[in-house]
């Protein structure tokens, strides 16, 4: 069978669904959550298709109508207006009830979110899986994940409470450093990982005491929709918001207004830099982002192949390479790339392309609506300019629908989109070199600098390595692919790839700053600093010791 034949053959009919992973209706989210209330939605609606394509009884792929998955508010300037103006309210300055309550107290309100949005735990995966085509399994994974990254969290601003906590004297002077919440966060995510993302930044800004706007990325809102009560139920009013709506029409406004403290996005440079523009205020705006990436796999001559394809596959393929961490060039030196690409060519054809839902599936239809035409082009592109699709033979590089299957690129120029963009797709493109300054120029020269992957055991060629990349990129992966967890390490990036660390540690600090309180070491002082810590009269100096 061709492969295009195969791509349609995979395509079920509604029947052919198995009932534990349908959706029984679609989810039709029609609420919006602002100032503690979840309001009714009147206004025009985004109606959602999967992709994931469906056969209808009449096979109705033919006229191309994907499958409809529900719908959600298409706000306006009015409504991100008042989500801000009760953001506003909530923080009050720093004097509202959010801000001001104990450690312990916004802890328990996230237990208690927690606890809520595990028993919403299928209906979330389930609208992972049908909104951007992530298998089931990581579907699962993101889920779990972002839960022990909430635990975590917690454990975290427990210690930095206790480490913070204490006063310290010197120079005879008595003094308190607490981290304190800079105000208004405006959170949006990406498709690719919409809720684990989303909640990397969220989560941290909220219990160091932040108040939220939160817009949902536009592939990956409705998965939101079974957590709005428990936003609702499990904080105070105003202290999480939504912003529904196009990006290019709601957010303006709000980096315009200049009351926006914190821009936490994953997602393009280009949209980072331009919304940072709008602030009026640039030196009150804080960015926490994580931006575009073009991670490069470095394969020396004396590289373990095995490994090496196993961790380019993993790499490169895992969600389709739609990772912000996807290794998205190789550079193989000329010694061992025929046999590299031997190797990579038989176990890209061993992958499994099909529904999200089977078992052991690796390549599931892609999230945008876009993304194959633009994929085809760069293929295309760099046939123009001399490169081969390496697996042609075997499907590399054929469409049907929403699906793409792997293709193997080589060899790949300057010359080519390829070499430059982000594809964040199935498409590999291999570069040959001998002189190791040549992956070296290559992400000295890259506008991004998130991450690289060295493989090799030759110790003189991996220091070498380091050293010239350290100043690039924010993690040197050995003999591993690129990758964020464990969520303890720093996550970052250099140059147009990020702004701030979020690793679990880090981000507390990202969305919080250092608020000191001083006095000199005197009798008279200390009497008073003990007698307000004693009578808990002040919500900020608060401490398990007297000074
Ligand atoms: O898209 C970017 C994600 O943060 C990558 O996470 O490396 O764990 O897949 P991951």
């Amino acid at each position: 069978m061709d492969s295009k034949s195969y791509l349609k053959g995979i395509i079920p009919f509604k029947e052919e669904i198995p009932h534990e992973v349908r959706l029984l209706a679609p989810v039709h989210q029609n609420k919006i959550l602002i100032n503690g209330e979840l309001i009714h939605w009147e206004g025009k609606t985004q109606t959602v298709y999967s992709p994931i394509p469906v056969r209808g009884q009449a096979d109705y792929l033919a006229e191309k109508q994907p499958l409809v998955i529900g719908s959600y508010p298409i706000g306006t300037t009015k409504e991100a207006g008042l989500a801000l103006d009760a953001a506003l309210k909530a923080f009050d300055s720093g004097k509202g009830e959010w801000p001001s309550m104990s450690m312990k107290e916004r802890i328990e309100c996230l237990e208690n979110f927690t606890i809520r949005m595990i028993s919403k735990r299928d209906a979330v995966i389930k609208l992972i899986m049908w909104e951007i085509a992530k298998t089931l399994a990581d579907a699962e994974k993101e889920f779990d994940r972002t839960v022990d990254y909430i635990k975590e969290t917690i454990k975290a601003a427990q210690k930095l409470q206790t480490e913070t906590s204490a006063f310290t004297l010197e120079q005879n002077f008595i003094g308190q450093t607490k981290k304190v919440p800079y105000g208004v966060v405006l959170c949006m995510g990406p498709f690719n990982y919409p809720l684990n993302e989303t909640f990397t930044t969220l989560i941290p800004a909220l219990i160091m005491g932040n108040v939220i706007m939160f817009k949902p990325p536009k592939q990956g809102t409705l998965l939101f929709e079974p957590l709005l009560d428990a936003f609702q139920k499990a904080f105070p009013k105003g202290v999480i918001n939504t912003v529904y709506g196009r990006g290019r029409d709601v957010i303006p406004g709000l980096m315009q207004s200049g009351k926006v403290d914190v821009l936490a996005l994953i997602g393009s440079s280009k949209v980072a830099d331009s919304l940072k523009k709008m602030h009026p205020k640039s030196n009150r705006l804080k960015s926490v982002l994580g931006l575009d990436a073009k991670n490069a796999a470095i394969i020396m001559s004396d590289a373990d192949l095995d490994l090496t394809v196993s961790e380019a596959v993993a790499g490169a393929l895992a969600f389709n390479g739609q990772r912000c961490t996807a290794l998205k060039i190789f550079f193989v030196h000329k010694d061992i790339r025929e046999e590299f690409i031997r190797r990579l060519r038989q176990e890209v054809n061993k992958l499994v392309i099909g529904l999200p839902w089977v078992k052991g599936v690796n390549i599931t239809p892609l999230a945008e609506p876009d993304k194959p035409a633009y994929l085809l082009e760069c293929i295309q592109d760099a046939i123009k300019h001399g490169a081969t699709v390496i697996n042609a033979q075997d499907g590399g590089g054929e469409n049907y629908e929403s699906f793409l299957k792997p293709a193997i690129v080589f060899p790949v120029s300057k010359a080519m989109k390829l070499y430059h963009e982000e594809q964040f797709g199935p498409v590999l493109p291999i570069i040959e070199f001998t002189d190791i300054a040549t992956p070296i120029d290559y992400v000295t020269n890259s506008p991004y600098g998130q991450q690289v992957s060295i493989f090799s055991n030759d110790t003189q060629a991996i220091s070498t390595l380091i050293d010239g990349l350290t100043g690039q990129v924010g993690r040197i992966n050995i003999n591993s692919q690129c990758q964020r967890g464990p969520d303890i390490f720093a996550f970052n990036g250099r140059k147009d790839s990020a702004e701030g660390t979020l690793s679990v540690d880090q981000a507390l600090l990202a969305f919080s700053v250092d608020s000191v309180i001083a006095a000199k070491q005197t009798q008279q002082n200390g009497t008073l600093l003990n007698s307000i810590v004693n009578n808990h009269s002040s919500s900020r100096l608060e401490s398990a010791q007297n000074f």
